[in-house]
């Protein structure tokens, strides 16, 4: 079982004008792309060749950096079309938004904390929402780690990588984070892997 690049789960010019055709296509058809090829040729005649992503994942954290890197990405990326859909974005789902009363401080709290975690992730890297302990955490990471290799569940997550923003953007990376949490974040996918997570 290799590893494959889903299609994306909508068109390139869905995200408009908050991400760009263009953007999507250098994010999923080169980036995207090349993190699963190279995963592949790091996997072949492995022992975790065939093992799931997750497995491989944190298998591969701490022992195999190469690997790491590319598998991590791919899992990072696969999950990161899926949050994102035309028209999202604004108040989550009632159960959703009550948990994150609870545990994040309310959702104007958890927009200025998760905007604040991606601005504050200094270089290319991660900023999430995760399910650890049974409860919602937001956390940042560098590079293709996340929450998985620290006991956590991402249940959403936003790509701070300059290759994700930089042709819609160039530098300003908080007002990408804004467009992200106003105007793309799908709450359904949200939910489902908190459902799963919890
Ligand atoms: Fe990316």
């Amino acid at each position: 079982m290799t590893l494959t690049l889903p299609e994306l789960p909508y068109a390139y010019d869905a995200l408009g004008p908050y991400m760009s055709k263009e953007t999507l296509e250098f994010h999923h058809d080169k980036h995207h792309k090349t993190y699963v090829d190279t995963a592949n040729k790091l996997l072949e005649g492995s022992e975790l060749e065939g093992k799931s992503l997750e497995e491989i994942v944190k298998a591969s954290h701490g022992s195999n950096q190469p690997l790491f890197n590319n598998a991590a990405q791919h899992f990072n990326h696969l999950h990161f079309w899926n949050w994102l859909k035309p028209n999202g974005g604004g108040q989550p789902p009632a159960a959703l938004a009550k948990k994150i009363d609870e545990d994040l401080g309310g959702y104007e709290k958890f927009k200025a904390d998760f905007i604040q975690a991606g601005i504050g992730q200094f270089g290319s890297g991660w900023a999430w929402v995760a399910v650890k302990d049974g409860k919602l955490a937001i956390m940042k990471t560098p590079n293709g780690e996340n929450p998985l290799v620290h006991g956590a569940k991402p249940i959403l997550g936003v790509d701070v990588w300059e290759h994700s923003y930089y042709i819609d953007y160039r530098n300003r990376r908080p007002d990408y984070l804004k467009a992200f949490v106003e105007n793309l974040i799908n709450w359904e996918y949200v939910e489902k892997l908190y459902g799963e997570a919890k």
